[in-house]
């Protein structure tokens, strides 16, 4: 580090009291020298998508939080449920750094990283939170952008994207021909149907809204099932007949959702079979959890699911444990050369550090709805 590299950042913080009330602040936190392989990265574009809520709210309603702190320095207080405070006990005291993706521009780097120095990178921090100025990783944890992406269009190309492409590996790996997908119409669901696309791999989007099918059906999915619709069943099942799907990408995860995917495989495997049987049918039906957007518990009436199926909770670095180091690299140079057209990520709101502390700013990200995407800029 030389004289001109920052000693300290603001960094966004969540703390879980003993007496379960979650504490979020913005504070004037030391940065970390980097170590030979690391990089201190000023940020510039950072993501807020699903998997930063856990970290960052732990299961809290920002309905029933109270506002303090300056303008510049917010403080939020939420008392959380006792259930959420039980399930979240193991974090008590432990300031956490919520944030896992980003980009920005390399401001200091270690001796076996130098030629990262003064590159803009974008990356995904395992072990510090990415919600503030600065956050240093190792040069494993990032790569460089292209020189004609902005830091924006490149602030999420591991998360979502990488995630997609081995949702699409996952398939292949386990022996299905064709998938369905839930919650389709997110942001990560738009890239899937782009990859299935681009690879011929046929796939059923579920999504709950008219407007999500329409959007879909404008980027070219085949197969759109709304499940507001009233023939949403008959849907289902004649779309998993016409691909063969066998397998479900469910980011719903609570309540019913898992269960009634593995009953539309079912019925059309066992329709397939062509006599009936009491015990059901031979396929292997498989759900593979991905989200949990229904934080209800999940259902299964083990019924009407035939003899074989799965439910299994799926996370990308499980699929990157399966594959080799030189699939992986061909799979992060796809993500970076598609980062405008694949792998594109969509915000519709750019707000600053001390903004996601912001009333109204917690009540729209925490809707995690459909299109409405937020970007931190850290610069701000
Ligand atoms: N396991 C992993 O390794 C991994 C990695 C990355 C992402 N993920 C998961 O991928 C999913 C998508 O992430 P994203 O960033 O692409 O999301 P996003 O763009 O923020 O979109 C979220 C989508 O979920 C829908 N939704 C929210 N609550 C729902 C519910 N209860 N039932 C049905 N649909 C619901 C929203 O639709 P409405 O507008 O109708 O609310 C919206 O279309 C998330 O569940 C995330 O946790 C998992």
């Amino acid at each position: 580090m030389n004289d001109n590299t920052p000693s300290h950042g603001l960094q966004l913080t969540s703390t879980l009291d003993a007496d379960g009330t979650l504490r979020l602040a913005l504070i004037e936190a030391p940065l970390d020298a980097p170590a030979s392989d690391e990089v201190l990265v000023r940020l510039e574009a950072v993501p807020i998508n699903p998997s930063d809520l856990m970290p960052l709210l732990a299961g809290g309603d920002t309905a029933t939080a109270h506002f303090g702190g300056s303008a510049a320095r917010p403080e939020v207080a939420i008392a959380l449920p006792p259930e959420a405070a039980q399930a979240y006990a193991g974090r008590t005291g432990a300031a956490l750094q919520p944030g896992l993706a980003g980009a920005g521009t390399v401001v200091a780097a270690g001796a076996d990283a130098q030629h990262l120095l003064g590159r803009r990178v974008t990356l995904l921090s395992l072990r510090r939170g990415t919600f503030g100025q600065y956050v240093t990783v190792t040069t494993a944890e990032c790569a460089p952008l292209p020189e004609d992406l902005s830091s924006r269009e490149g602030a999420d190309a591991f998360c979502n994207p990488m995630t997609a492409l081995a949702i699409a590996e996952t398939v292949r790996l386990d022996g299905h021909k064709a998938l369905i997908h839930t919650a389709a119409a997110s942001n990560l669901g738009q890239m899937l149907v782009r990859i299935c696309a681009e690879d011929g791999l046929p796939l059923v989007n579920v999504v709950r809204r008219a407007e999500q099918a329409q959007l879909l059906r404008d980027l070219g999915a085949e197969h759109v099932c709304n499940s507001a619709d009233p023939d949403f069943a008959a849907q289902l099942r004649d779309a998993i007949a016409t691909t063969g799907a066998t397998v479900a990408f469910d980011a719903i995860g609570g309540g019913a959702s898992p269960g009634l995917l593995l009953e539309a495989m079912e019925d059309v495997a066992a329709a397939a079979m062509g006599f009936y049987s009491p015990y059901g049918s031979l396929t292997l039906k498989q759900v593979n959890i991905y989200g949990h957007l229904d934080r209800t518990p999940t259902v299964l009436h083990n019924a009407r699911y035939g003899m074989l199926w799965d439910v299994r909770n799926w996370a990308l670095p499980r699929t990157l444990g399966q594959l080799p180091p030189e699939r992986i690299a061909a799979m992060n140079a796809r993500v970076l050369g598609g980062l405008r057209t694949t792998f594109a990520s969509h915000f519709t709101r750019e707000i600053s550090l001390a903004q996601v502390l912001d009333r109204e700013t917690m009540a729209a990200y925490a809707k995690l709805a459909t299109g409405e995407k937020f970007l931190i800029n850290p610069t701000l």
